[in-house]
This record gives structure tokens, sequence and C-alpha cells, in this order.
């Protein structure tokens, strides 16, 4: 029998997932509270259904930067899909082509640009890209995308270096990886003993606000700056011109500790006021959770391991199982909340458990 939640999915893929790909992929940093965090607070929001509204037309397509999309739900970025499972990206971008959902194809990859373009068969996708000392290599990938009708990039801001993951520590996880980076080709960093020494090998740690022109100047696609914490950010990325902002602590798998995503959104939200699109990633597990997301502020939600732990059970058709229940979820709470798409949902179906959250918003 199918999975029917996401844990379903979850406690299929930890059966047939090898321990330290289940833990790389599964784990966060530190002692991962952040990890945990971005789960619990979504926890602690209800929500403040409206009674008698017209919902004979529910939708859930909205657009991500300009480009239609049939779920505010899109793929994050995941490195390595092919360490799950051979058909990688390419099972991914089928299955969420299927649901409209926009795919951000990590770096990392192990499929091609090009032959994961196919797959999605005109479905938005966006590239991922870190800020690499090889500056030719990241304007090869992102010029590679644009040729092959990607929609969007999006830099990852939030891995100067990459976080301290004891999980990883405990297996060694080390080269031989059971995936390759096939994206990167022969200009591949340096074989390291570690999968953090091998990455953080490969980045520029001077990156800073100045070198977004140069980032913005690779493509004439629009530029999402990912990782964005804190209102201050958020807002000197909308004044440096970029399309959109990804709340995200990177899964809490970056720094420990970090404020969980969704806390994170609404004061974002509040002070970049519409000049760029706002995205959460973070703890995404159910349609009320999208439906959540988007009343504090977001345009859009990004889900990630449950996309992977799909992919590693199931393939293709789990992933786009799981797609579906997310749908699904989605535009029955749609239509309990009283809203007919994306656009009618608001703060005032927000109900704060007494703490954090009511802290948080009475501001
Ligand atoms: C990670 C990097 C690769 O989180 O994004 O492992």
């Amino acid at each position: 029998m199918r999975p029917t939640t996401v844990a379903g999915y979850e406690a299929l893929a930890r059966a047939v997932t090898p321990p330290a790909v289940w833990d790389y992929i599964t784990g966060g940093a530190g002692g991962e509270s952040t990890l945990r965090g971005n789960l619990a607070s979504f926890a602690g929001l209800w929500l403040a259904p409206r009674v008698l509204a017209d919902v004979s037309a529910v939708t859930a397509a909205t657009s991500f930067a300009g480009t239609q999309v049939g779920l505010p739900v899109g793929i994050a970025p995941l490195a390595y899909h092919t360490m799950v499972h051979p058909d990688g990206e390419l099972a991914v971008a089928r299955a969420a082509s299927r649901h409209g959902a926009l795919m951000v194809v990590s770096m990392y990859a192990g499929h091609t640009l090009e032959d994961i373009a196919v797959a999605a068969g005109g479905s938005p996708l966006w590239l991922q890209v870190y800020p690499l000392r090889d500056r030719d290599l990241v304007a090869g990938l992102v010029a590679r995308a644009q040729a092959a009708g990607y929609r969007g990039v999006v830099l990852t801001a939030d891995s100067p270096v990459h976080g301290v993951r004891p999980r990883d520590r405990a297996h060694r996880f080390q080269q031989p990886f059971p995936a390759a980076a096939v994206n990167l080709g022969a200009q591949s960093p340096a074989a390291a003993p570690t999968l953090k020494q091998l990455l953080d090998a490969g980045l520029d740690q001077t990156t800073t606000w100045r070198d977004l022109d140069w980032y913005r100047g690779l493509s004439s696609l629009p530029l999402i700056l990912k990782g964005v914490l804190t209102a201050a950010d958020a807002v000197r990325a909308a004044d440096a011109g970029v399309d959109g902002v990804i709340v995200s602590n990177h899964g809490g798998r970056q720094l420990d500790a970090a404020v969980p995503a969704l806390l994170a959104l609404p004061g974002i939200a509040a002070a970049v006021a519409g000049r760029c699109d706002v995205y959460v990633d973070g703890g995404v597990r159910t349609g009320s959770d999208v439906v959540k997301a988007l009343a504090l502020g977001a345009r859009g939600v990004f889900a990630g391991r449950p996309v992977l732990w799909a992919l590693a059970a199931g393939g293709e058709d789990a992933a786009g199982h799981l797609l579906e229940m997310i749908s699904e979820e989605l535009l029955t709470a749609l239509a309990l909340c009283g809203c007919s798409g994306p656009d009618d949902l608001d703060r005032s179906l927000i109900v704060a458990e007494t703490g954090t959250w009511a802290r948080l918003l009475a501001r």
C-alpha cells in the first residue's frame, strides 16, 4: 500500500536507504535544534477558517518570479538526487511537471541540466548555484541553464562554508560518494577527505553584496537569493534588485540554532513590502503548512527532504504521489479556510499559540 503521509514516505525511505546516505539527507547541523525548530514553528500556529464563502472554484495556481506555476509548492534545490535513486532529478522533474510545480535544480545534480530540462518538458525550472571561486564554472552553468529554458537562477547565500553535521562525522561521510555532480564535469573541486571539505574548497568566501551585480549580469533570468533570515538582509536584497528571496536556514543544515525560517518570515515579508517575492522553506509537510506560510506573507514554499524521501521510496511515481497528496491537502485546506486561491490568504487566518509566535506576530 502507498504511504498516505509524508511521514509514511520518510519511513519507507529510511528502510531502503544506506545509513550514511540517510543521515546525510535527513540530518542537520550541530544539535539539530534548527531542524527541529522548523517543524515546531509550523506546529505552533493554528488556522481560523472563514465559513460560508463561495469556494466553488478553488485553484492552487500562482506565479513564481513571473512564471506561472500550478502549485505554490516548489521543489527545493537538493544535491545528488542520484544518491537515493538512479533516475534522480529526471524522475523528480517528471513528477513536478505533472503538477506544474517549479523545480529548483541543484548545481550538484546527478543528471545534466539539459537532460533535466527534457524531463521537465517545459514545466518551470530554476538553477541553483553556490558562489564558487571558479566563476567561469558558474557562468557556464547559468548560460547552459538559460539555453535549456530554465526560468530563474537561485544564488545560495547561506553557505560561505558548509555546516558541521555530526551524523556525517559519525559515518565519516567521504569520497567516493555514491553520486557525482555531473554538471561540474572535469572542473569538479579537487577530491577531499570529507564532503564538507570538498564543497568548502570550491566556495568563494570573499563573496559580498557587491558581487550580486555579477550574478545578475550572467543572464536575463530572474535572480533569487536563498538563505535570507533577517529583514535587514531581505531589504538589502530588494534594494539590490533581486527578484525574490527565499527565507531559509538550509533545512537546518548550516548554522545550528539559526532561527526557524517560518519565524523569520512575517518580519521579512513586512519589511520587503512587495518589492520582491518572498518564499520560505524548511519544515513544510502538509497542505495546511503551505496555507500557514502563504498567510504569513510567502508567495510560495519549497519542499526538500520529503521529495528525496519519496524518490528513494518509489522513484517518479512516488514523487508524483507526494505532490498529489500535498496538492489535494492544499486545495482542501483553501476551501475549508473559505479561500479560492493563494491570493486570498492573509494574516487574519492565523491564530498563534501563546509564547514565541504570539509575541512575534503582535509586533
Ligand atoms: C547540503 C548542500 C550540498 O546541504 O546543499 O548538503
